[in-house]
């Protein structure tokens, strides 16, 4: 298994940082910042009051959404580069939500060969989780992140001020992959998760971003490419990404990332009882906990929708369906080979949770 490099990663309230890291290793650097039309309005501003020596920077920004994460958004970016005449010499700044790094990072991985880039989340998704480790992708065909590569950023800056104009549902949507972090390390991170009863407020965030942040940095520091204990990371995932590709076929109102995880931990909180001994008393902990903070989902998707994106699932192997599950709290397991009839049936416990959530 081949190590990651060494990532910088800041979590401050402002971004000087940035500003000083940007100005000692990309000086000269022509700096091109994408965007979404969303943070061009509501971040871009706060970004270049805060780095005024990117007061020059191209600015890109595609349209918002997961429905845009899309060979096209890339090759709107590819094209802007390369009119752009941009080469190594030039600095991609990604400032946005796990959409914007995940498509920004791929554009910079690919073109000429590859370009440095940096990544500002603005989200709490990203903040959290989709920031950080280097996986980058696009979707096709309705397939979630089909197309990618595994990239390192030169530097990560978290600023948790961002997250004061992020729709409250954006902020239940990060929030899910924080649960994910403490669900896989557990001890005191689930203990006093599982005692929170509201939220926190925007500039609170960092306690939590930081145990999200390094959990996930001590996994994929061992593993960058995924070969094997990274894979723990996808709990939730293989059943979330499905309802998450079939939701945004199938529903007017998509569900977010967030959500779907959620929905997705459910059901392999489900599948981990079955197949992997999770005690009975900790499983309802987790669905109970989950379906708590996400009683607002609501969502047409059936299973038939979904089962066949599960079948899609690029970890699947030799026609088993893999899934990473947990023991315990603090102690996922995997790679666990699930049957379609099992597969099923946790997604009924889930979707049948939702109807008993909304009622
Ligand atoms: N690469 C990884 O390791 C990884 C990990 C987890 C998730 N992901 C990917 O991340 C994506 C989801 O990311 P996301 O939840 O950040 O979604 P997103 O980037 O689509 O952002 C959600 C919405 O919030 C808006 N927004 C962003 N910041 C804002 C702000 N500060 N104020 C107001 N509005 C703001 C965006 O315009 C968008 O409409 C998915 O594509 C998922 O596959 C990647
Ligand atoms: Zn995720």
């Amino acid at each position: 298994m081949e190590a990651a490099r060494e990532q910088n990663i800041f979590i401050k309230s402002g971004l000087h940082e940035a500003g000083t890291f940007i100005q000692d290793n990309f000086r000269d650097h022509t700096k091109i910042i994408l965007t979404d039309t969303n943070v061009r309005e509501h971040c871009l501003p706060f970004l270049l009051s805060e780095i005024s020596s990117l007061g020059e920077s191209g600015i890109i920004s595609v349209e918002p959404g997961e429905e845009n994460k899309t060979i096209d958004s890339l090759e709107i970016i590819l094209s802007f580069l390369a009119r752009k005449h941009a080469g190594r010499d030039s600095l991609l700044i990604n400032l946005g939500g796990g959409m914007i790094g995940d498509l920004g990072g791929f554009a910079a991985s690919v073109y000429k060969r590859g370009i440095p880039f940096i990544n500002i989340p603005t989200t709490l998704l990203a903040m959290a989780d989709a920031s950080t480790g280097g996986k980058n992708g696009i979707n096709l065909d309705g397939v979630k992140n089909i197309a990618g590569t595994f990239t390192l950023p030169s530097a990560v800056f978290i600023c948790p001020v961002f997250l004061r104009t992020l729709p409250q549902r954006e902020i239940f949507s990060g929030f899910a992959e924080v649960i994910k972090h403490a669900l896989l390390s557990g001890g005191d991170a689930w203990n006093e998760m599982r005692s929170l009863d509201k939220l926190p407020v925007p500039d609170d965030w960092s306690r939590w971003i930081s145990h999200s942040v390094s959990f996930k940095h001590g996994i994929t520091q061992k593993d960058f490419h995924e070969e094997g204990i990274r894979a723990i990371l996808n709990f939730g995932h293989t059943i979330g990404h499905s309802i998450e590709s079939a939701s945004l076929k199938f529903d007017r109102d998509p569900l977010t990332h967030g959500e779907s995880i959620a929905l997705g931990m459910i059901a392999e909180t489900f599948l981990s009882r079955r197949l992997c001994g999770l005690p009975e008393g900790i499983a309802s902990e987790i669905a109970g906990f989950l379906r708590h903070h996400f009683r607002h989902i609501n969502t047409s998707v059936h299973p038939e929708n979904i089962i066949s994106y599960v079948r899609n699932d690029k970890k699947n192997k030799k026609g088993k369906i893999i899934f990473s599950l947990l023991k315990d709290i603090g102690n996922p397991t995997g790679p666990v080979g699930a049957s379609e009839e099992e597969i099923v049936a946790s997604l009924n416990y889930c979707l049948e949770d939702l109807s008993k959530i909304t009622g």
